[in-house]
């Protein structure tokens, strides 16, 4: 029988956000329903709410979330009932050139589920990252459940399902980060925290965080620089440099995505050194550079979907070193709300106030 549950939907650009009841259907072949536990807001969500991402409202938002699988389709054999898991949206095919070339990281026809939730008056809803978890229940594909130590806070753990995930995967995947290297991020949110996080799990000798904001050089402080620049009042490619015994650092984090801080990420890097985007721009933002320098200085320029994450892998893994002790993956949750409150947690958000706020059901 499907479900009525309370759902968090943006119905129209711009609209503020509604808590409905939504119709979970049964399970059908490959598919999953999972009781959500926890669920981060991410930026994305607010993206999508102000018509950002596509037009194909209404929304059913949320895409951070771990909890219970509750039941499960025919055929599926990856995860069973009462497993504790975290959602992702990366649950790869296995079947495109991209994972026939064995980069399934780059997946290019990832799985979601196939029926639709929807309204009670049946309008189909499009939930966020192929997710929608701002739900007391939702409907997924077996393959974006991953299951992970269930003692584990899923408030904690929830958010590597996307901006925990990728910030720290930009850093430790894409700029192959490692023992010894000197890193600088730019923009210190969550995901850039969370790189801030990744080098420091891989040993990186030096790690600058640059923001605006004092407040979040602060927590990048404590989740792992060793050194902070206030971009308002510093310039901070010469400070970069200068940190870095002149030279720039191995690998630069762009986790805003504008040109400007590209452009820092470009010129604060060593010669032959990294940057990685990760930070996503807006279609109208375009660079001017001199094409000699992007010759001259060599190196790698990179962009960073999901951290390059394959869940299966790095998931239970993060966790478990969360578990450990060794990530203090607990100090991105920085309140904890309820479904009512994701409206209002855009606003805190919007205010720079938090690393993440996260729904607990
Ligand atoms: N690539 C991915 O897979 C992926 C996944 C999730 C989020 N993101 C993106 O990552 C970016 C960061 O997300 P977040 O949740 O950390 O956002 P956030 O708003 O919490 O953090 C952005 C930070 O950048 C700082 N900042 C803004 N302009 C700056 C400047 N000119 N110089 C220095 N600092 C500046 C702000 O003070 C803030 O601390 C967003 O663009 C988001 O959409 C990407
Ligand atoms: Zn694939
Ligand atoms: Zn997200």
């Amino acid at each position: 029988m499907p479900q009525v549950v309370r759902g968090v939907v943006a119905r129209a650009k711009g609209e503020p956000v509604e808590v409905v009841p939504i119709v979970i259907p049964d399970p059908g072949p490959g598919e999953v329903v999972v009781a959500v536990q926890a669920c981060g807001v991410c930026h994305t969500d607010l993206h999508y709410r102000e018509g950002g991402i596509n037009d194909e409202f209404p929304f059913l938002l949320g895409h951070e979330a771990a909890g219970i699988v509750e039941t499960v389709g025919e055929g599926v054999d990856h995860v069973a009932p009462g497993d504790f898991v975290v959602l992702n949206w990366r649950a790869v095919c296995g079947q495109c050139r991209a994972c026939k070339r064995g980069k399934p990281q780059y997946c290019f026809d990832t799985f979601n589920a196939t029926q639709k939730m929807t309204l009670e008056d049946g309008t189909e809803l499009s939930p966020a990252l192929g997710i929608g978890a701002f739900a007391e229940k939702t409907l997924v594909h077996q393959g974006q459940c991953t299951r992970v130590d269930a003692t584990a806070d899923p408030a904690v753990v929830g958010l590597l399902g996307c901006g925990v995930m990728a910030g720290l995967g930009a850093a430790v995947n894409t700029g192959g980060v490692s023992r010894g290297d000197t890193v600088a991020v730019i923009g210190c949110g969550g995901v850039g925290d969370a790189a801030i996080a990744g080098a420091r799990l891989v040993g990186a000798r030096t790690i600058i965080a640059v923001d605006r904001d004092p407040k979040k050089l602060d927590w990048a402080r404590d989740l792992g620089a060793t050194h902070t620049v206030n971009a308002a009042e510093t310039d901070a490619v010469e400070a970069i440099q200068d940190l870095t015994g002149g030279f720039g650092a191995d690998v630069v984090i762009d986790a805003v995505g504008r040109p400007e801080t590209w452009k820092q990420a470009f010129y604060a890097r060593d010669l032959a050194g990294t940057v990685v985007l990760v930070g996503v721009p807006t279609p109208d933002m375009t660079l001017d550079m001199p094409l000699i320098d992007f010759f001259s200085r060599g190196g790698s320029l990179k962009s960073s979907w999901y951290g390059d994450c394959l869940p299966e892998r790095d998931f239970p893994q993060l966790v478990d070193l969360y578990q450990q002790g060794r990530l203090p993956l607990e100090k991105f949750v920085t309140e904890r709300i309820a479904l009512d409150e994701v409206e209002a947690a855009f606003e805190t958000m919007h205010r720079g106030e938090v690393l993440r706020s996260v729904v607990v059901l």
